[in-house]
């Protein structure tokens, strides 16, 4: 059995959660990491490309792997391979992604205005998986068509062992505020455990998402973007009453130097400067000059340039402080 009660659950975001970001996000305190999402028929057709995404770090606890697809067979295929080649916890469906290609083929958020073909996918996913099987949902695919209680329902006698909740419909895809009502009413309509997500950001929108929801555990994405220290101060919030860590701007890069090291050795250095850059101007978000800064990353195409602009940038911002700290 799964326990996932009260544990913090980093979001699945493709183009960001890769091994490297998950493995950073998890020592600083995220309890569940899932891959990005990973194509069944991918899979069924042995790419090694799709096969590189599902690979775990050592600091990973409770490990995700999410699959997309719309065939029953298809999926319940994919996994038998998942499971034969790689160790993890759960095996997780998404019926949330907005994007118009994965709608368009009936994958994604589509599968909640088909909920007898989503139940197909979970029944036969479940009868094959020897690990549980979550789902990850939206609030409705529109607003005419808000079911994520009902969904839900059927996705439990499915045989779903968990269910994640993003209080969005498909059509309002990130914008919008995320509906935590829709939430608690899953939670009230299912005896299986329920995730909270979207929306959660610190502590104190931590808190508020427990209290409205009622929600098992909370899920968390955007906010750990360039921030992933944000699990370790919601989690000093739940065990202190507040939250007193702060980082301060040179130790963003001094971490973000790290995770760009770390990414070097998973990616080849020429990959990593590329895939940094996004990650980067998460990092130095607040930071005075952040356009600044971002632009001169952006055009830096060298791994060992980027860390001595860096280690430059670090230097710069913690000498400040100690101007400031000399007045004193
Ligand atoms: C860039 C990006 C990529 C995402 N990729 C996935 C994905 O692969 N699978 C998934 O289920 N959700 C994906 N999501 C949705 C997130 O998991 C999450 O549900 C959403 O961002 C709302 O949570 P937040 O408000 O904490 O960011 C993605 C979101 C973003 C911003």
């Amino acid at each position: 059995m799964l326990n996932i009660t009260r544990k913090l659950f980093l979001a699945p975001m493709a183009g960001f959660t890769d091994k490297t970001f998950r493995s950073l996000c998890s020592r600083f305190g995220a309890d569940v990491t899932i891959t990005e999402m990973v194509s069944a028929k991918a899979i069924t057709m042995g790419s090694q490309k799709t096969k590189e995404l599902i690979s775990f770090s050592e600091d990973e606890k409770i490990k995700g792997v999410q699959i997309f697809g719309s065939d029953p067979h298809v999926m319940a295929e994919a996994v038998k391979i998942i499971q034969d080649e790689f160790e993890y916890d759960f095996i997780d469906i998404n019926m949330g992604c907005p994007v118009p290609k994965v709608v368009k083929s009936g994958e994604g958020s589509a599968l909640m205005k088909n909920p007898s073909l989503a139940a197909k996918i979970v029944e036969e996913v479940a009868r094959v998986s020897r690990k549980p099987v979550s789902v990850k949902i939206r609030k409705g695919f529109d607003e005419e068509n808000i079911n994520a209680p009902e969904f839900a329902y059927i996705m439990q006698e499915s045989g779903a062992s968990f269910i994640t909740v993003h209080g969005r419909t498909r059509t309002q895809m990130y914008s919008g505020k995320a509906d935590w009502e829709i939430i608690r009413k899953v939670k009230e309509k299912v005896k299986i455990p329920v995730v909270a997500n979207g929306d959660i950001v610190d502590f104190e929108s931590a808190k508020k998402a427990y209290e409205i929801t009622k929600a098992d555990a909370i899920m968390i994405g955007r906010a750990a973007l360039g921030n992933p220290w944000v699990f370790l101060q919601i989690k000093e919030g739940f065990e202190n009453g507040q939250v007193t860590t702060r980082v301060l701007p040179h130790q963003k890069i001094k971490v973000a130097i790290e995770f760009f090291r770390q990414l070097c050795t998973e990616k080849g250095e020429k990959m990593a400067v590329l895939e940094a850059r996004k990650h980067l101007s998460f990092f130095v978000k607040g930071i005075e000059n952040a356009a600044k800064i971002r632009d001169k990353i952006n055009r830096i195409d060298n791994a060992e340039i980027l860390i001595s602009y860096l280690e430059q940038l670090k230097a710069e911002l913690e000498q400040k402080l100690k101007k400031v700290d000399n007045i004193l």
